[in-house]
């Protein structure tokens, strides 16, 4: 019953944050949500941080412990604390709200973190510094445009990796369709090759008001060819 109740408000909150809101306002919804975050992912039952780092670690091939990995969107710091337990330890963290930076912060698990809305901000790293770019829960409608998806190529070394991840409900089949174009596009230009494309049934609980049970996600593995 309690769960119940606290599932409800986790519920109505994510709906509010997602009515006709502009980048800045959902950045100012995060802003409010970061302190209780990761609290109330937990109820959603969200799990596209540890299956985008599984997916890293199963086909990540060099020493974990020397490579660099770029957490873009990284929120409270939900990836890089799965990828740091995985043997990863050298990560930057680029995310557009300033309260969830103040969070991945406290984590002590980064060695430097940016604040950029992305879209309107260029990526603020150097080209071909990482050895892996990560983004997840964050490629969706509303939040990171597509376009994006072309500065995290740069980010990345050749034949670094860049693993992304999105929604499949209703709400976000435009997106995921646009976003899927795009990878298929830059796999086209030969600037990278498909690793993995994994497909998740149960990614995580539906909030909408026309979806019950969990929604699907995809995780995408791409290696960067030059
Ligand atoms: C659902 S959270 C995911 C955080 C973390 N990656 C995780 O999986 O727990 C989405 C994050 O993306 C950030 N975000 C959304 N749109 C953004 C944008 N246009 N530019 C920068 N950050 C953005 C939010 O501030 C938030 O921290």
């Amino acid at each position: 019953m309690a769960d119940n109740k606290s599932f409800a408000e986790v519920k109505n909150k994510i709906l509010s944050a997602h009515k006709n809101a502009a980048p800045e306002d959902k950045l100012g919804f995060y802003n409010t949500w970061a302190e209780n975050y990761e609290q109330d992912v937990a109820v959603l039952d969200y799990r596209a941080p540890l299956l985008a780092a599984e997916c890293i670690a199963s086909f990540f091939k060099g020493d974990k412990g020397r490579a660099i990995i770029l957490d873009v969107a990284c929120g409270t710091g939900l990836v890089s604390a799965h990828l740091r337990r995985m043997g990863f330890c050298q990560f930057v963290g680029v995310d557009g709200s300033e309260g969830m930076l103040d969070l991945a912060r406290k984590t002590g698990l980064y060695q430097e973190l940016k604040q950029c809305m992305l879209g309107q901000d260029t990526l603020p790293v150097q080209n071909e510094s990482y050895d892996i770019v990560v983004i997840v829960g964050a490629l969706s409608v509303g939040q990171v445009p597509v376009g994006v998806i072309r500065e995290l190529w740069q980010a990345t070394k050749p034949g670094g990796y860049v693993c992304m991840t999105t929604r499949g409900n209703a709400d976000n089949q435009d997106y995921k369709k646009e976003m899927e174009r795009m990878v298929r596009m830059m796999e086209e230009e030969k600037r990278w090759s498909r690793v993995t494309v994994n497909e998740v049934e149960k990614w995580e609980r539906a909030v909408s008001e026309h979806e019950s049970g969990y929604i699907p996600g995809t995780v995408y593995l791409y290696q960067r060819t030059y």
